[in-house]
Parts: structure tokens; C-alpha cells; sequence
């Protein structure tokens, strides 16, 4: 894939990859729809219309981003319709067959998130887990029967917690990838304050990044009439 980052746009780093690679794995629908949120260059959104989305749209707050995006498509030959806004915002009562993720997680020094900047990328609120948990709650509504979500973020943040809200929302959850290793840069220059808050144990500079995936229930069957009220038995 060619790929190329705007200055201000956030360039894919090792979760990106790690996240992509969890994509090419799904098996999609003939003609799946596909969304990256939080798109920042497209990469993943680029990735799904390569691994055959008919139709892969991207969602990011950034108009920089976006613009990236676009490029990044046509330098691959792909179309991914692209739309500005907060996570779900822009596709209001959309449903797509593949919805992936790698949103801002790195805990941050207040609950208020960055209007501007670079920052936007990763500052997600005192617990890293703003814009996420947003992001859980929305996408169940965002996905079609059989549909699949994907999102990516260090175990820093807590793993539990994601799988318990993707079933909470009616999602099958799973772990589809992971990989170990240092803290990233971001993490290392907080990690003083992250293990004042006990996000990270006294001396710990590792982390586990993990691809997590929520599936929609297939089509609800719908019950058939037991025997017994067939034949009339049935408590009335
Ligand atoms: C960690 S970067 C991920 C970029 C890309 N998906 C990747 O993996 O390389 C997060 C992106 O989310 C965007 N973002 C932050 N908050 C957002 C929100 N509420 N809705 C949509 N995009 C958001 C940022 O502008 C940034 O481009």
C-alpha cells in the first residue's frame, strides 16, 4: 500500500498494523460496507476497500485528516467516502458489515479533550478511555446483523473493560490479536503519573496491545409457535 502522512495527521504506528492485519483476516460479505473511525490517514479505511469493501467510508474531526485520507485512497486506486465529525456523528442511522477503530487512548492530564492539534490523536481524558467507551457504546446501533467491530488499544487502559461493554451492547467479544512489548513514547513520558493513578504497576514499562472484536447476532430468528399451542394447547 502507498501511503502518505500529512503533517498534523497522525502516521501508523505498530496498532495500526496490528489492526489491519486483524482486518484481512474477517471474512466480509460479498459487497461489505466498511467505516473507519478515527481515521487520521485512512490507513485503515484504505485497507478495508483493498481487502474488498464495496464501500469503505472514513470518520475523523480532523479536516486535515480527511484530506490525507482522500490522497491516501486515490494513491491506491480505492474510493472511501470521507466525512467530518465526532465518532458516529457523521453516518446517523448508518449500518455497516465491518466498523474498525484506533482511537485516542493514552490517558491524559484532564477530562477535557483537545479542541486542535495532534493531540486529539491520543489524549482521551484522565482514564484513556473517553473517547473510547463513547465509541463502544455508539457502534452496536452502527452494525449491521452479522456485522463486525474492530478496535485496538493497550491493556494500560484496561482489556476488561472493553469486552464487558461490547457484550453489554449485544456483541459477541473476543481478542482476534495481540502483541507485547515497551511502552510506546507517550505512555513512557507519563508513566510516572500512570502508575500514580495505578493504570501501570510500580516500575512496569510494558505493555500488551490488543485488537478486539464485538459481532452482531445474525438476523434474529424468530420463534416458532411451539406444538402445543399449534394444537390449540396453549395457555391463553
Ligand atoms: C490514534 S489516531 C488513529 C489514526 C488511524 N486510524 C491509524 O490507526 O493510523 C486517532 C484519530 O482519531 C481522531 N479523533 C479523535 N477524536 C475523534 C472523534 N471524537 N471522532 C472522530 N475522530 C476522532 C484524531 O483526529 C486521529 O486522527
Amino acid at each position: 500500500m502507498r501511503l502518505v502522512t500529512l503533517p498534523g495527521v497522525f502516521r501508523p504506528i505498530s496498532d495500526s498494523r496490528l489492526l489491519a492485519g486483524a482486518l484481512g483476516e474477517q471474512t466480509l460479505p460479498a459487497g461489505a460496507t466498511a467505516l473507519d473511525v478515527c481515521t487520521g490517514s485512512g490507513f485503515l479505511a484504505v485497507c478495508a476497500a483493498l481487502a474488498g469493501a464495496r464501500e469503505a467510508t472514513a470518520v475523523d474531526v480532523s479536516r486535515r485528516a480527511l484530506l490525507c485520507a482522500r490522497l491516501n485512497a486515490a494513491l491506491n486506486g480505492v474510493r472511501v467516502r470521507v466525512r467530518r465529525g465526532s465518532l458516529f456523528e457523521p453516518v446517523a442511522g448508518e449500518r455497516f458489515d465491518l466498523v474498525v477503530a484506533n482511537p485516542p487512548y493514552v490517558p491524559a492530564d484532564s477530562d477535557e479533550l483537545p479542541r486542535r492539534g495532534l493531540a486529539r490523536a491520543w489524549d482521551a481524558g484522565r482514564d484513556g478511555r473517553l473517547v473510547l467507551d463513547r465509541l463502544l457504546d455508539a457502534a452496536p446501533a452502527h452494525l449491521r446483523p452479522g456485522g463486525i467491530l474492530l478496535v485496538v488499544h493497550s491493556t494500560v487502559i484496561g482489556g476488561d473493560e472493553t469486552l464487558r461493554r461490547m457484550a453489554a451492547g449485544g456483541l459477541h467479544a473476543d481478542v482476534v490479536a495481540r502483541a507485547d512489548g515497551p511502552l510506546g513514547p507517550l505512555l513512557s513520558a507519563r508513566a510516572p503519573v500512570l502508575e500514580a493513578r495505578g493504570l501501570l504497576a510500580p516500575g512496569q514499562r510494558h505493555e500488551q496491545v490488543l485488537v478486539f472484536r464485538g459481532r452482531a447476532p445474525h438476523a434474529a430468528v424468530r420463534a416458532r409457535p411451539n406444538a402445543a399451542a399449534l394444537a390449540g394447547g396453549g395457555r391463553s
